[in-house]
């Protein structure tokens, strides 16, 4: 997963020195029976807040929710799939008659079919329905419940840096998502349509879509510009959507191999999204690498 970083440094956030949140604080994690979702949640509630943990197995779901239990962190539970919309609407309305306001939503859950040296294309449909319509159709569904005028609602988008706009090659698809005030989901979502075409058609390779990790890339490539659309749309609306890259990191996804543990990534995605309202960024792409840490790599690149 080593790539060329891109050429910024800025602060990136530290603990929060003032306490706003509270227990009435509720947020949602994705994904997070494992991993870097699972030491999100554990990190949010030992911080007080009140957090859903979420997963597509129910088993796996109660299984992780019992072992935080036995650590002396009480959360809640409920299945969601994120590649299901069906699944995504039985979510929302259970979320509305149990809590009914949302201050922060982690859009963690992801899949990959690469092996660390290799490189994957033949399950394109499978993760961009996951990593990129996943977050996207949950960000529509829970969007009615985004408590926007009590506080900022925070959406964070777990993202990685071979989804940045420097894996893509290809001139007149960079200079789409580039433009953004021009850029819609509709476009995104033809870039998308387009990538598919051209694995289908066994022409990938020559059209300049990153060449690591390919069919993970173009998710996350369309999950940052998603962000980015959102970020803009609700600029001063009471709605802060960001991404973060974790660096690399021991879970699953990597076989266990990495710089950084789960906990230390969550430490760091946590720290995002409880930055006081009135320092709260919007649009940005957080990034951790073995050179720093920068939290503008997207407009970057
Ligand atoms: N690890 C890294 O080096 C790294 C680097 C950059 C970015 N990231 C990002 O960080 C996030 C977390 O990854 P991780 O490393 O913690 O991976 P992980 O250990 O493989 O965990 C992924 C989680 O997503 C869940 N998931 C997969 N498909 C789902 C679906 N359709 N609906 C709901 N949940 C689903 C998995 O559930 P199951 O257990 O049921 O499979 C698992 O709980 C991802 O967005 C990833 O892209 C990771």
């Amino acid at each position: 997963m080593n790539s060329k970083e891109p050429n910024t440094t800025s602060s990136f956030p530290s603990f929060p020195s003032t306490r706003w949140w509270s227990k009435e604080t509720v947020a949602v994690v994705t994904g997070a029976n494992k991993g870097i979702g699972y030491a999100m949640v554990k990190r949010l509630s030992e911080l007080g807040v009140t957090v859903i943990l979420t997963a597509r197995d129910n088993a796996r779901g109660l299984k992780a929710v019992e072992t935080l239990k036995g650590l002396g962190f009480d959360v809640f539970f409920h299945c969601l799939d994120i590649s299901d919309h069906a699944s995504i609407l039985d979510f929302a309305s259970w979320f509305k008659h149990q809590f009914g306001q949302l201050d922060i939503l982690v859009n963690n859950a992801a899949i990959s079919y690469n092996e660390i040296h290799e490189n994957s294309v033949e399950h394109a449909d499978e993760v961009i329905q996951t990593n990129y319509y996943g977050p996207k159709a949950l960000i529509e569904a829970l969007f009615p419940f985004f408590s926007r005028s009590m506080t900022t609602t925070r959406v964070l988008n777990l993202s990685s840096r071979l989804g940045l706009l420097n894996k893509l090659k290809n001139p007149e698809i960079k200079k789409i998502l580039l433009y953004e005030e021009k850029l819609s989901e509709d476009l995104i979502d033809d870039i998308v349509k387009l990538f598919i075409d051209d694995v289908k058609k066994g022409q990938w390779k020559s059209r300049g879509w990153p060449e690591n990790w390919t069919e993970y890339a173009v998710s996350k490539l369309a999950l940052n510009a998603y962000s980015k659309v959102l970020a803009n749309r609700y600029q001063g609306q009471g709605l802060s959507v960001n991404c973060f890259c974790p660096g690399y990191t021991q879970t699953s996804m990597t076989h266990g191999t990495g710089n950084y543990t789960a906990d230390a990534a969550a430490e760091l995605g946590v720290n995002i999204v409880l930055i006081p309202a009135k320092d709260l960024p919007t649009g940005k792409f957080f990034l951790r690498s073995s050179r720093g840490v920068y939290n503008d790599a997207y407009s970057k690149l």
